[in-house]
């Protein structure tokens, strides 16, 4: 079997290259090519052409292999390791011109479903930004290649805190009461536009805690390795994976409050 840093090596090859591509066609010019589940949920032809090249790159290095991605879907959920990718996380800063978007490209093993898989290798590639956060299982999380640890503590002030709006209307009532249910353990609240490189944040140390309810799997999938291998916690809904219900990213210090505002 491949171990994870192998898998790891490939995908930050994969990542760099189509970075480069995405942020080629940002400087070219953004076209929006359809909207998706809400007219607020977009795609743009650059998430398509950058998703094929990684799909292609993936086939080619590990035929053998499934693959999960945003645009186009999935293939061989059987496959004993399957890459979960999101071409552009943060698709609309990317047609605004906002640089918080990212390249997000996980290998798992076991299954395609996130209630169900292991996350072996996580890349999150920031072009426009110029940072690489990367984990292999087991082996820690990285920025640039320098470890990166999650908060050991939160000052008196409170948490900074991120969560994000999904693009389906009919959420976003509840997401602004359970934001008014948190602000009370928050400094102050963000809200970035790009799930992966919120996780990542959390890793970091550059945010106490992210939470938000929608997600899919190619969203959380690289992020939420990189927050468990920086010391973080990851959850779903209490005790379980993180998914569309709800999916949970915090320091230690901070996740069972987090927990409890929520409110389950
Ligand atoms: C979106 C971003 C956003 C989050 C949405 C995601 P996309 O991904 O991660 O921050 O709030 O739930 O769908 O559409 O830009 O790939
Ligand atoms: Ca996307």
């Amino acid at each position: 079997m491949t171990s994870a840093a192998e898998l790891l090596d490939l995908a930050t090859d994969i990542a760099r290259e189509a970075g480069e591509l995405a942020r080629t066609r940002r400087a070219e010019g953004v076209t929006v090519a359809a909207t998706k589940s809400a007219l607020a949920d977009i795609v743009t032809e650059a998430d398509r052409e950058v998703e094929a090249l990684i799909r292609s790159r993936v086939a080619a290095a590990r035929p053998d292999d499934g693959f999960l991605g945003e645009e186009s879907g999935g293939s061989a959920p059987d496959a004993e390791i399957t890459w979960v990718v999101d071409p552009i996380d943060g698709t609309v800063n990317y047609a605004y011109g906002l640089p918080a978007w990212a390249v997000s490209i996980a290998a798992v093993a076991g299954s395609a479903d996130p209630q169900e898989w292991e996350a072996l290798a996580a890349v999150v590639y920031a072009p426009a930004i110029g940072e690489v956060f990367a984990a292999a299982r087991g082996s820690g999380a990285f920025l640039d290649g320098r470890q990166i640890h999650v908060n050991a503590e939160v000052g008196p002030a409170g948490a900074l805190v991120a969560t994000g709006f999904g693009y389906d209307p009919a959420t976003h009532a509840g997401t602004l009461a359970q934001i008014a249910r948190v602000m009370p353990i928050a400094r102050d609240l963000r809200r970035g536009g790009a799930a992966s490189l919120d996780l990542s944040y959390v890793a970091a140390g550059r945010l106490d805690a992210y939470y938000e309810r929608g997600l899919q799997p190619w969203d959380h999938a690289a992020g939420a390795l990189l927050v468990t291998e920086a010391g973080g916690v990851v959850s779903g809904a209490p005790g379980g994976r993180p998914g569309r219900a709800m999916t949970i990213a915090a320091a230690p210090p901070v996740y069972d409050r987090l927990v409890d505002l929520l409110e389950f």
